[in-house]
Parts: C-alpha cells; sequence; structure tokens
C-alpha cells in the first residue's frame, strides 16, 4: 500500500487525530521557511546578530526599533501572502472529523483564514495580530497600517510601545495553548502527523513520541529528512500543497463509497 493510503487508511479508522504543522505548510504560499533551505534562521542581521536575537523578547525590552524591523518583515511576508490549498484539505479533514485538531507553529494565521475551526486549533508561537500595548494592555488590531509608518509602533492611548502576541525567543509559550495541548495529549490521539516542519523543539517531538509509544499511527509529511523521520511510521516525502489535496481526495472518495 503507498504511504499516502496508508496515512488515509488511518484517518479514516480514526476518531482522534492531530495534525502539527510548520513553516514548510506556508512554503507553499511564498512564506521562508527558517531553518533547511533558504530559512530565516540561516543568516545573521545587517546588523550582525543572529535572527533569534534580533527576535527575542529581550531584543524587544532592550531595542524595540531593531526588533520591530524584523518583526515587520515577517508581517509584511503573511500579510503579503494567504492559505494555501494544504490550508484548506487539512481544515476540511477537520470538518470530516470532528475530533481532528491542529497544533501549529505559524503565527501567519492561514490555518483560521482557511476555515480550521478555532476552537480545535492550537497557535503554540500565538499570532501577529491583534497588537497591543505593553504598557497599558491596550489592543490595536491595525497591524497592515502600521508597518507603513515608522517603527517600533506606539500605543493611541499612553504611548507605551505595541508588541504582536507572539512567542518571541526567550520567551514563555502562551499558557493557555499549552494548557489545551495537554488536555487534548492526556485523551490520546489515535493518529498524529507532522507536516512542514523541522521539529526543533520538545513540545512538537512529544506528541508523536506519546502516540507511537501507545500503539496510534505516526506519519510525516516533508521533503527533506527530520529529527522526526526515525520516529514515525510513514514518512511521505512531498511538499505539503502536493500531498494534503490528494489525501483529502483518497479519503473524501472512500467516505463517498463506503
Ligand atoms: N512542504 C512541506 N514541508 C516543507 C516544505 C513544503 N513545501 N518546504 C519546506 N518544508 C519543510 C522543511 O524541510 C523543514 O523541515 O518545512 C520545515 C520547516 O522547518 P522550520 O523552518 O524549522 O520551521 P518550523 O519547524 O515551523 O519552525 C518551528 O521555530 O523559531 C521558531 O517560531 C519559529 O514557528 C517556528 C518554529
Amino acid at each position: 500500500m503507498q504511504p499516502i493510503e496508508r496515512i488515509a487508511q488511518a484517518i479514516l479508522q480514526a476518531e482522534r487525530i492531530l495534525f502539527i504543522t510548520g513553516a514548510g505548510l506556508s512554503a507553499d504560499s511564498g512564506l521562508p521557511t527558517y531553518r533547511g533551505l533558504g530559512g530565516l534562521y540561516n543568516g545573521h542581521t545587517a546588523e550582525g546578530l543572529p535572527i533569534e536575537a534580533a527576535l527575542s523578547g529581550p531584543m524587544l525590552q532592550r531595542d524595540p526599533a531593531l526588533c520591530w524591523k524584523y518583526l515587520a518583515e515577517l508581517g509584511r511576508a503573511c500579510l503579503g501572502a494567504q492559505a494555501n490549498e494544504g490550508h484548506r484539505a487539512i481544515a476540511e479533514l477537520q470538518r470530516l472529523k470532528p475530533q481532528c485538531w491542529v497544533l501549529t507553529q505559524n503565527i501567519d494565521g492561514y490555518h483560521r483564514a482557511a476555515g480550521s475551526p478555532p476552537e480545535r486549533l492550537i497557535e503554540i508561537h500565538g499570532e501577529l495580530a491583534p497588537l497591543y500595548c505593553r504598557s497599558c494592555g491596550q489592543e490595536d488590531a491595525e497591524l497592515a497600517g502600521h508597518l507603513e509608518r515608522p517603527l517600533p509602533p506606539l500605543c493611541r492611548a499612553c504611548g507605551g510601545v505595541l508588541r504582536p502576541p507572539v512567542v518571541l525567543f526567550e520567551e514563555m509559550l502562551p499558557e493557555a495553548a499549552i494548557d489545551s495541548l495537554y488536555a487534548e495529549l492526556r485523551k490520546g490521539f489515535d493518529v498524529v502527523i507532522a507536516v512542514g516542519t523541522s521539529a526543533s523543539f520538545p513540545y512538537i517531538v512529544e506528541p508523536v513520541l506519546r502516540t507511537r509509544q501507545a500503539g496510534g499511527f505516526t506519519a510525516q509529511i516533508n521533503p527533506t529528512r527530520t529529527d522526526l523521520s526515525d520516529a514515525v511510521e510513514v514518512n511521505l516525502q512531498g511538499r505539503a500543497l502536493d500531498v494534503l489535496p490528494e489525501l483529502l481526495g483518497h479519503i473524501s472518495s472512500h467516505r463517498i463509497c463506503k
């Protein structure tokens, strides 16, 4: 049986499913990935800093204009592109399977835009909007406008520096997202599929390992090898944009025949 048919079969038979997604899913929308070929983190900034230092909580504190220079680059890239058929295929699978969840590291908001139900979407690195003021907490939903004005964006109410609700380097993960992830992990998943992630964080690897150890089905969709390659049952070497719509096709056609 072809890898894609094995994944389709596992999803059809499963109740509880988790898609773990990373920058590779949005690479097909034209957004840069962070690591690997052409990744954002491979280089240093014009100031000679590793990008992880520029996009860190301490840098936003110490030099908001510098941090916002690189936040704005991410913001412009996300606002300048859109969700793709891979995001929409996942959203459709979530419609077909009421206990299908998404754990995403992406901050582009494309899963929501593609129709994934927010109550079954865990955005573990937050998202780019709405901005909020670090000093008074006032929200400001107008990211696009701020990117056209001098940075850093300042709060209209108190003049404090605005920031996006993303997890910057050296910052804690959002508590609500972590609580939701562990609540769902405690219930267990029948199937976990990692799509377009280098699996650089323990909270991304752990759901795969726990599901495998509990006898569930695990797979990865990625053109290259990652730290998960030897942990999953099925490796489907391919681009998300090519694989996910085909996977959805296998599943919906089977349902029709049933
Ligand atoms: N389809 C599927 N996978 C792809 C594609 C594609 N078209 N193009 C690239 N990939 C894969 C790469 O092979 C790589 O394994 O996507 C992965 C991207 O890895 P990263 O750039 O490390 O992105 P990600 O895993 O999401 O990074 C996690 O690191 O710094 C943080 O906040 C940042 O959310 C990000 C997190």
